[in-house]
């Protein structure tokens, strides 16, 4: 199967539907977050979705850089949303579950979510999520940028190990797939859920709870330097992380990132 990424190929797989969207494939950019943001700055207007074959300067969460070589799935979604900003967590949820969607559609994979914003597959990660925006005067949303970076290769991750044991692609997966039809199952799960966010946001939630496997498991934070044990006790209703300290007390955490604890 011929795997052809262009806005044409993408068109034709949404057979008609999100036909107020417009799609752009690049053959390199830095980063489609990056293009975005710039494009929102200076105006454009929403349902733009940017995807390309290859980044030079893919980002990723907490200031971390996304590899990005030619093959994999980045894409992102710029939207303006009428929510808060702080809110806008909520578009990195439906992003993860619509993209858990279209796997499972497409090419008959079962991904699960690690809080808040990554897709694993038997234990390593093919994909991440990461929604940057910026406020109004109001606090209400003005733009916000939902970048999916799904890996096709497995990351070439050079002599390190530990990297290379916990990160995975499509293909190593057995999944040959047009990123097209990838892309386009994705924005049409999207564009779904966008239509009818406020009244969709309890199943997406619900959804995202199923899927999210750290509930239940002992996990460290990246906040604390002494790497204690705290237990998962679920995702509460604004997708924050609520755990139990080693006290006994409850948190709720909105940001950070957790790591699941090994027992030796
Ligand atoms: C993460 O794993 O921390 C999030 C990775 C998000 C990567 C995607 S690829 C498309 C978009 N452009 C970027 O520069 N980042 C996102």
């Amino acid at each position: 199967m011929a795997d052809i990424l262009s806005s044409a190929e993408i068109i034709k797989y949404l057979d008609g539907s999100c036909a107020d969207w417009q799609v752009e494939v690049l053959a390199e950019t830095d980063s489609t977050n990056t293009r975005l943001k710039e494009g929102a700055k200076a105006g454009a207007p929403e349902k733009l979705l940017l995807a390309a074959r290859r980044q030079t300067a893919g980002r990723g969460r907490l200031g971390r850089s996304f590899l990005s070589p030619e093959g994999g799935i980045y894409l992102s979604l710029l939207v303006r949303p009428s929510i808060l900003l702080e809110d806008c967590t909520n578009l990195t949820v439906a992003a993860a579950v619509c993209t858990v969607r279209a796997l499972k559609q497409v090419c008959g994979l079962q991904a699960d979510i690690k809080w808040v914003n990554d897709l694993y597959v038997d234990g390593k990660k093919l994909c991440g999520i990461l929604t940057e925006g910026a406020a109004l005067p109001n606090g209400m949303t003005d733009f916000a940028v939902v970048g999916i970076g799904l890996n096709l290769e497995k990351p070439d991750c050079g002599n390190d190990r530990q990297l290379a044991a916990v990160v995975t692609g499509l293909k190593e997966l057995g999944c040959t797939v047009s990123r097209a039809r990838l892309i386009a199952a994705i924005l049409t799960e999207f564009d779904r859920y966008y239509a009818h966010m406020q009244a969709n946001h309890p199943a997406v939630l619900e959804e995202y709870r199923q899927r999210m496997f750290l509930t239940g498991t002992e996990v460290t934070l990246s906040t604390d330097p002494q790497k204690r044990p705290y237990t998962v006790l679920g995702v509460d209703h604004r997708a924050g992380l609520v755990v139990r300290s080693p006290e006994g007390e409850e948190i709720t955490l909105h940001s950070g990132e957790v790591s699941v604890r090994r027992h030796y």
